[in-house]
């Protein structure tokens, strides 16, 4: 099945990914490409609608990014969001001049409601401004629709050429409205008919498997992670048994997280799965090794050393599938940024065996798309609300050298940590939460004893795309009954402190 599709095209401004997901949540299918996008590709992509998003350049500085000119007279609504709208503005015909003052924040606007972006909205509102030129003269055939303090035309439309401009930002919580805007845009104006559901996602993404695999086979490398294990389900629905998963457990995951795992796929789902117990394996390349880019670079490395040679043993594989996710393939619009990964790999690195193809079922799809697949698919929700786990695991959660000592400290001290929290509650409100075990002893007393022991860090973090990051304001008797067992529970702890940095500067990680 194919959906109807609306097209962003993307001039570099912060906000492009979440209009796209803004729209996806409107349940209309959308793809964000380069500004400069040509002509013919926009035409056979048949888009329902344009968004031209907003961007860091003025529209009057040379070299500032066009789209083609076209895009324009096809018949096909467009939205121009900030630059955006000034481009629009620019291009046909009209004039944009720089403010004196940037308007920044939330900004009060008055809306004329009779225009069908406004429908449904009180005339009396307010929306998210960050720029600093404006539109002060608009084209021939335009109207202004909406207008703030500072800015006399604060939207603009042309009704009969289908041409839209807001130069606030519609996508940002800030907007109260924007999500009613872009709906308004997506069904009133483009006429779209909201048949992007996940559940006719995983028909045509389990057909497309099934289209392209015949009757070869499929191998997965499953690390447990939300992405690969839905990728492996939806495999699984499409080749059934000719699906083989290898879940390769390098000794450096999370209490009992490894079972889990095995549990999920081998006993509920029935899945050809093969696990290697490489712990050895990888403890002994990390013998002796502190530098933490070190350690990524050592695990990546024997990841794929340890699938390849689990692949060759099973003989011919036809394809293999990834759990590749959208914002991982979304080329850029500005700059040299576009950043597409590598095809050919697993974890990042390439692999050196033999395939006729790959499959990424979900490279259309951004992290909350694929947990409602996962949800539809059942998978558990231990897997799907997973927080996020980095691929080396806890050897990046260990400051200094690894060993199957410090390894089992840092692991029971933040099960008891997550334990904490979960029953406290506040899971769903902390984005991610873990201990670190720091390389520092300290002193401390314990009974009559003088103990010289490892400290132990805790961190949590609340975020949204985890860019940026705040520290949790867990309360004080979470984190004292967590501090306390820890302590008490965990051989060789006698200090426990939560870190209270931000993102930026610190990273979310130790190492
Ligand atoms: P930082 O520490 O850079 O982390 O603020 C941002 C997010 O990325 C995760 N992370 C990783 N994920 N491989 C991964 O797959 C890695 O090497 C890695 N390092 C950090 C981290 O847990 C956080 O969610």
């Amino acid at each position: 099945m194919k959906h109807q599709m609306v097209l962003i095209l993307d001039f570099g401004g912060q906000y492009d990914q979440l209009i796209a997901r803004r729209v996806r949540e409107a349940k209309v299918y959308c793809e964000i490409l380069p500004y400069n996008t040509s002509i013919e590709r926009i035409k056979s992509l048949n888009p329902k609608g344009i968004i031209l998003t907003g961007g860091p350049a003025s529209v009057n500085e040379e070299g500032a990014p066009f789209c083609d000119r076209e895009l324009f007279e096809l018949g096909i609504p467009v939205l121009g969001i900030c630059y955006g709208m000034q481009l629009m503005s620019v291009m046909l015909g009209g004039e944009v001049a720089e403010a004196r003052q940037r308007e920044y924040g939330k900004t009060d606007i008055r809306l004329d409601t009779s225009s069908a972006l406004f429908y449904g909205i009180e005339p009396n509102t307010y929306s998210w401004m960050s720029h600093t030129y404006y539109v002060s003269r608009m084209p021939d055939g335009f109207r202004a629709t909406a207008s703030s303090a500072s800015c006399p035309v604060a939207a603009m439309e042309d009704k009969k050429r289908k041409l839209y401009g807001v130069q606030f930002h519609p996508e940002v919580e800030h907007t109260p409205e924007g999500k009613t805007m872009l709906n308004n845009f997506l069904y009133k104006v483009c006429g779209c008919a909201g048949d992007w559901e996940m559940s006719s996602f995983i028909e045509s993404a389990v057909e497309e498997i099934r289209g392209k695999v015949k009757d070869g086979s499929v191998l997965c490398a499953l690390s447990g992670g939300i992405d690969s294990s839905v990728a492996a389900l939806l495999a699984h629905k499409a080749v059934g048994d000719r699906l083989t998963c290898i879940f390769v457990d390098h000794g450096l995951l999370r209490k009992n997280e490894a079972d889990q795992v095995e549990n999920v796929f081998r006993n509920r789902f029935n899945m050809n799965f093969i696990r290697i117990d490489a712990a050895d394996r990888f403890l002994g390349r990390l013998a002796g090794v502190t530098d933490p880019e070190q350690k990524r670079k050592i695990i990546g490395e024997e990841f794929i050393r340890v699938f390849e040679e689990q692949a060759k043993k099973l003989g011919k594989i036809d394809y293999l599938v990834q759990g590749t996710i959208y914002p991982d393939v979304v080329e850029s619009g500005v700059g040299n940024s576009a950043v597409i990964k590598s095809h050919h790999n697993v974890g990042g690195l390439p692999v050196n065996i033999e395939f006729k193809g790959i499959l990424e079922p979900l490279k259309a799809l951004f992290k909350d798309e694929v947990r409602k697949v996962g949800r539809e698919l059942k998978l558990p929700e231990e897997i799907v609300a997973r927080q996020p786990f980095p691929g080396p695991g806890l050897a990046v959660r260990i400051i200094g050298e690894i060993s199957r000592e410090r390894l089992e400290i840092v692991r029971e001290a933040d099960h008891i940590f997550r334990e904490e929290i979960e029953k406290a509650g506040l899971a769903k409100e902390i984005s991610q939460y873990f201990a670190v075990l720091t390389s520092l002893k300290s002193v401390g007393v314990m009974g009559d004893e003088r103990t010289y022991d490892n400290v132990v860090a805790l961190r949590a973090v609340v975020t949204t795309h985890f860019m940026t990051a705040n520290w949790a304001r867990i309360p004080y008797d979470v984190l004292e009954r967590a501090s306390s067992r820890i302590v008490n529970e965990v051989k060789g702890v006698n200090r426990v402190v939560y870190d209270i940095t931000t993102k930026p500067p610190a990273t979310i990680e130790w190492e």
